[in-house]
């Protein structure tokens, strides 16, 4: 029988009852919603509206439910619609009429709200703690190549001289935008909707405070109605993965490109590559593909739920049971994405010779050649004119700048001198961009630095966090949520599955 069956006279029809329940795929807010029960149960004990023993029988209830789950002994049910109400009623099943009252002053409304919330801020620590790990691989290969030079590119052509760790730390930088974007849209959600009720409050004397802080939340949030509306934090944290997702996917890009024979600047470990059944010379980047391939994806929950939410009335609308599975799904691949990006790239060869190489062709010391006759007085758009002349030239005799004698380059410029060779050496034109933010060694150091104490930072916060956090939140942390949840899939609901087994498996056949 249904907890709302009062005034129906009917049972649900059962397409209507598969239709309707959301327990197939929101059972990974377990944690949350029992997390969430508990605190709203002891705030009503302490003030007054449970009786102690109550809130004890439903403290000691709902801990049993929460190991049971946890040990695979619970079977949820389509019947009950939702974890919140299946939790509720197993919660009274085991002890009578003291899990009755646990939803006293408290709508799913309000609930549903809650463990959403607390979840999105758990699982942004999550992804974070995989950028930070992406960074920590970005930072040692850089490491080792902060004196390699390779073309830096504009239109893909070859443009000036950089270093190879100036390139992968242009990548890093974005990657510590995107945690500090995660970290911002973690202190905006965190105010806690438990107390907004159905949308109107209560006439309870409930303590919301109380229930935030044990809760971890920085307070209540200020309106009821938009308590349980607005569902903007899961909106924010979509469009940051999104983001996040068009970074890696631009460096998957170059990760395909560069180990193609055409560049050939790396290669994949074969741990990270796979092959193709028909040609034997094949090593394939799937990796690095699906990465960019699985960036679509993850803009499909933004829009998703973007469009879910658009046109809905205040407050809370049956729609808005819509906003979990684009959300797990994202955060699902982007935490497949990450680790295995950043192991990637950290068993991959790379090959600064041939960067080297492509270094030498392509006239990327053009720029240097002008500045070289700017300095010696010229004024660079004359010189911009000289060198392209001369570039022209080695371009028809198939030669470099640096290949021409010095009566050939004086034919062009009387300022050239003997100095001019070392002025196009590509090491030097690279050593000598030291302006801030440039390839020159003392420039790539001064970012690893600064990355290296950002990431040393954030792990001593968590750290310090896990030590102060109960056992239970700890292990909600580290435990893969997506066993439990393919158990008890199958029993429920056909088609809500998110999870995305089979769909990322990296071997493909040809
Ligand atoms: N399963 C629902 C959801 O995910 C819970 C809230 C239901 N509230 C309601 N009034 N039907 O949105």
């Amino acid at each position: 029988m249904k907890l709302w069956s009062g005034r129906f006279g009917k049972d649900t029809d059962a397409l209507v009852n598969a239709f309707n329940a959301s327990i197939g795929f929101d059972r990974r807010l377990y944690r949350e919603d029992i997390r969430g029960s508990l605190a709203h149960a002891k705030m009503l004990t302490d003030c007054g509206i449970l009786s102690p023993k109550d809130g004890e029988a439903i403290r000691r209830g709902l801990e049993g439910i929460l190991s049971d789950i946890e040990a695979g002994k619970v079977e949820f049910s389509a019947d009950h619609e939702d974890i919140h109400m299946n939790v509720e009623a197993l919660l009274t099943e085991r002890i009578g009429d003291a899990g009755k009252r646990l939803h006293t002053a408290r709508s799913r409304n309000d609930q549903v709200a809650l463990d959403f919330r607390m979840y999105v801020r758990r699982e942004i620590g999550v992804v974070i703690g995989e950028i930070l790990s992406l960074e920590s691989v970005l930072c040692k290969r850089a490491k080792q190549y902060q004196t390699a030079v390779m073309p830096g590119y504009t239109h893909l052509q070859r443009a000036q001289p950089v270093s190879f760790a100036h390139h992968l730390l242009a990548y890093a930088q974005m990657f510590v935008r995107d945690v500090t974007r995660l970290e911002d849209c973690r202190e905006r959600l965190n105010q806690c909707p438990l107390g907004s009720g159905a949308l109107a409050g209560t006439t309870y004397p409930i303590d919301r405070w109380e229930t935030a802080e044990a809760l971890g939340f920085e307070s209540p949030s200020a309106n009821s109605i938009d308590g349980v509306s607005d569902r903007d934090y899961a909106l924010e944290l979509l469009a940051d993965l999104s983001i996040l997702m068009t970074h890696l996917s631009r460096f998957a890009e170059e990760i395909i490109l560069w180990c193609s024979w055409e560049f050939k600047f790396i290669e994949l470990d074969d741990a990270y590559a796979t092959g193709s059944s028909i040609m034997p010379q094949k090593k394939n980047p799937d990796v690095a593909e699906l990465v960019r391939g699985k960036a679509g994806r993850v803009y499909g929950s933004l829009i998703t739920l973007l469009t879910v939410l658009k046109g809905l009335p205040l407050a809370y609308n049956k729609d808005m049971q819509e906003d979990k599975e684009p959300v797990f799904d994202a955060l699902d691949t982007v935490e497949m994405c990450l680790p295995v990006f950043a192991a990637m790239l950290d068993t991959m060869t790379v090959w600064p010779q041939n960067m080297r190489a492509a270094a030498g062709r392509g006239f990327i010391n053009a720029t240097d050649c002008a500045d070289y006759l700017t300095k010696k007085g010229m004024p660079f758009r004359d010189a911009y004119a000289v060198t392209g002349k001369l570039v022209a030239q080695c371009a028809r005799q198939g030669r470099t700048l640096e290949e021409l004698s010095l009566p050939e380059l004086q034919a062009a410029s009387e300022l050239f001198a003997e100095d001019v060779y070392d002025a196009l050496r590509l090491e030097n034109c690279m050593a000598l961009r030291h302006s801030y933010g440039g390839p020159a060694v003392r420039e790539t150091e001064r970012q690893i630095h600064e990355i290296e104490d950002f990431v040393a930072v954030r792990r001593k916060e968590s750290e310090k966090e896990e030590d102060e956090t109960p056992q239970e939140d700890e292990e909600a942390s580290q435990e893969d949520d997506s066993e439990t949840l393919q158990e008890c899939e199958e029993s429920t609901q056909e088609g809500g599955e998110t999870s995305q087994e089979g769909a990322n498996e990296t071997e493909s056949i040809h």
